[in-house]
């Protein structure tokens, strides 16, 4: 791949055009409004200064990487790419409309990906006249930071699409694992039960928002608590992921909680919003690719 496009400039997009400018593949960062993409640009900007800052990344390769990245309004502008990922709210409805404009305005030999953290590939596929060249190419946050990627086939991806998909991870320096195409595929899957659990039990009252961090930090070595980390993620993202794995399976470990809808409905969304199950200040911008 020589050049990607991303779709949907948010914290997951800004961090996987990092990561594909820091491999030396041209990144095109498409949004429908300029204000997510000044805003993505300033979050790009302030993480490869601080992986500079680390020591991690050469200022000469840092800036080198932030030129390799367009930013645009025009869809037009990704008929370059080779693969477009779409990383736009977790909303079937949404990505759906992504897919189907994407499959009408690219040349129909690019691969379309999902970055989608639970929705099955497969419905995403059928809003195209591709579904061979559709999958799932799930990235984990901070995307600089982590290292594995889900590859998802759909139903009918062709096994092509699939190696090229693999190996431009690997261009990535990511560690690919393959799942089936099933909502949530394996991460969500088990980690989402555990993130609702927590916010039951600080609903119910059991324990302190710290404390329930600290039990899974100090207790069980885990880097950041449940409540910090549904912080990180964003409480929309985990709404919508709930909203999908319940679909799917019908079980109550899946359903969101009532707490976790309130703050969705009440705009306290985590990091992003300044405020979540903590207080973050200021609110933006944020560099949530921390190192
Ligand atoms: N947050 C996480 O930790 C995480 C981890 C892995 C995967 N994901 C997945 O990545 C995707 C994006 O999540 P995020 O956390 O970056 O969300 P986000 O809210 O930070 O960003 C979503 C972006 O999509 C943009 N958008 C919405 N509709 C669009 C459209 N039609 N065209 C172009 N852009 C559009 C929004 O303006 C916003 O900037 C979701 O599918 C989510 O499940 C999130």
């Amino acid at each position: 791949m020589d050049t990607v496009g991303i779709v949907g400039a948010g914290q997951m997009g800004s961090g996987i055009a990092e990561v594909v400018a820091v491999a030396g593949v041209r990144a095109v960062v498409h949004e429908p409004e300029p204000g997510p993409l000044h805003a993505s640009e300033e979050r790009i900007t302030a993480s490869l200064a601080k992986a500079v800052d680390r020591g991690k990344l050469d200022p000469r390769d840092a800036s080198r990487a932030a030129e390799r990245i367009v930013y645009t309004t025009r869809l037009d502008d990704l008929a370059q790419c080779q693969l477009v990922v779409e990383a736009v709210t977790e909303d079937r409805t949404i990505k759906c409309e992504v897919f189907r404009t994407l499959d009408a305005r690219l040349p129909p030999d690019v691969i379309l990906a999902s970055n989608t953290s639970s929705i099955p590939i497969t419905t995403l596929a059928q809003a195209t006249s591709r579904p061979d060249r559709v999958l799932g190419l799930h990235f984990f946050s901070p995307v600089p930071v982590m290292a594995l990627v889900e590859i998802v086939p759909g139903y009918a991806t062709c096994h092509g699409v699939i190696e090229a998909t693999e190996a431009f991870a690997r261009q990535l320096g990511k560690h690919a694992i393959r799942s089936k195409d099933r909502a949530g595929f394996i991460v969500n899957l088990l980690l989402i039960p555990y993130l609702v659990g927590a916010v039951h039990l600080y609903d119910a009252g059991y324990a302190t928002r710290e404390n329930i961090d600290e039990a899974m930090t100090l207790g069980c070595g885990h880097p950041m608590g449940p409540l910090a980390l549904c912080d990180f993620i964003g409480l929309d993202v985990i709404g919508g992921i709930c909203a999908c794995l319940y679909e799917e399976y019908g079980r109550d470990e899946f359903a969101a909680p009532p707490l976790l809808r309130r703050m969705v409905a009440a705009g306290a969304l985590g990091r992003k919003a300044g405020r979540g199950f903590y207080e973050y200040a200021p609110a933006r911008p944020v560099a949530l690719a921390s190192r």
